[in-house]
């Protein structure tokens, strides 16, 4: 099974990932859905505005279909819990990406881009005082560092197996 192979349960409790991550990357993620558009929208313009990221885009009409899919990832990555189909999605992404065969360090550079706006996002909408901006940036953190440590286990595919039994 999938989410045995990546060690999910194992992974969760070495990121430190628990109910309160989920209610902290819950409260954020309703509080910024009104402004993941114009995230969205600044991500692409960065791709297509360098030519080395443009290149892996084979038709520029594609970019409103990636807009809704982006979208849905990480609609799922800060709701779904983990659950199966956010680990099935998972591997399905990665694997797009290995057909397009996106380097890993633009894949890298492009989840940076992403960290930048939603730490931004987080302190816009919860720096005041009474909202602990320190928790919700907790959860941001993990939630995209284990999204990009499984995105590239499915891309080390060889390793994955190994990196479990080390872990054992
Ligand atoms: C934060 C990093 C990224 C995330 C989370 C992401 C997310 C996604 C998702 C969810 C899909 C749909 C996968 C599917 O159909 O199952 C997708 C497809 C795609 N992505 Fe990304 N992406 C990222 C970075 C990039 C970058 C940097 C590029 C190119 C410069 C890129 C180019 C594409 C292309 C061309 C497809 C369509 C592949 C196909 O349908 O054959 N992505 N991406």
């Amino acid at each position: 099974m999938v989410r045995t192979s990546l060690d999910l349960k194992l992974r969760l409790a070495l990121y430190g990932i628990n109910q309160e991550t989920f209610y902290y990357a819950g409260v954020f993620w309703r509080a910024i859905l009104p402004e993941f558009d114009g995230i969205i929208n600044r991500f692409y313009a960065h791709i297509l505005e360098h030519q080395k990221f443009r290149k892996f885009i084979p038709n520029p009409a594609m970019i409103d279909r990636l807009k809704v899919t982006q979208k849905a990832h990480w609609d799922r990555l800060f709701t779904s819990k983990f659950d199966d189909y956010y680990v099935q999605q998972v591997v399905a992404t990665a694997e797009a990406h290995i057909k397009i065969r996106l380097p890993i360090y633009f894949y890298m550079a492009a989840y940076a881009v992403f960290l930048d706006e939603l730490h931004a996002a987080a302190y816009r909408n919860f720096s005041e005082e009474g909202n602990d901006v320190v928790a919700i940036v907790k959860a941001i953190n993990k939630m995209v560092i284990i999204d990009m440590d499984l995105t590239l286990s499915v891309y080390m595919k060889g390793l994955v197996g190994l990196n479990s039994n080390q872990a054992r």
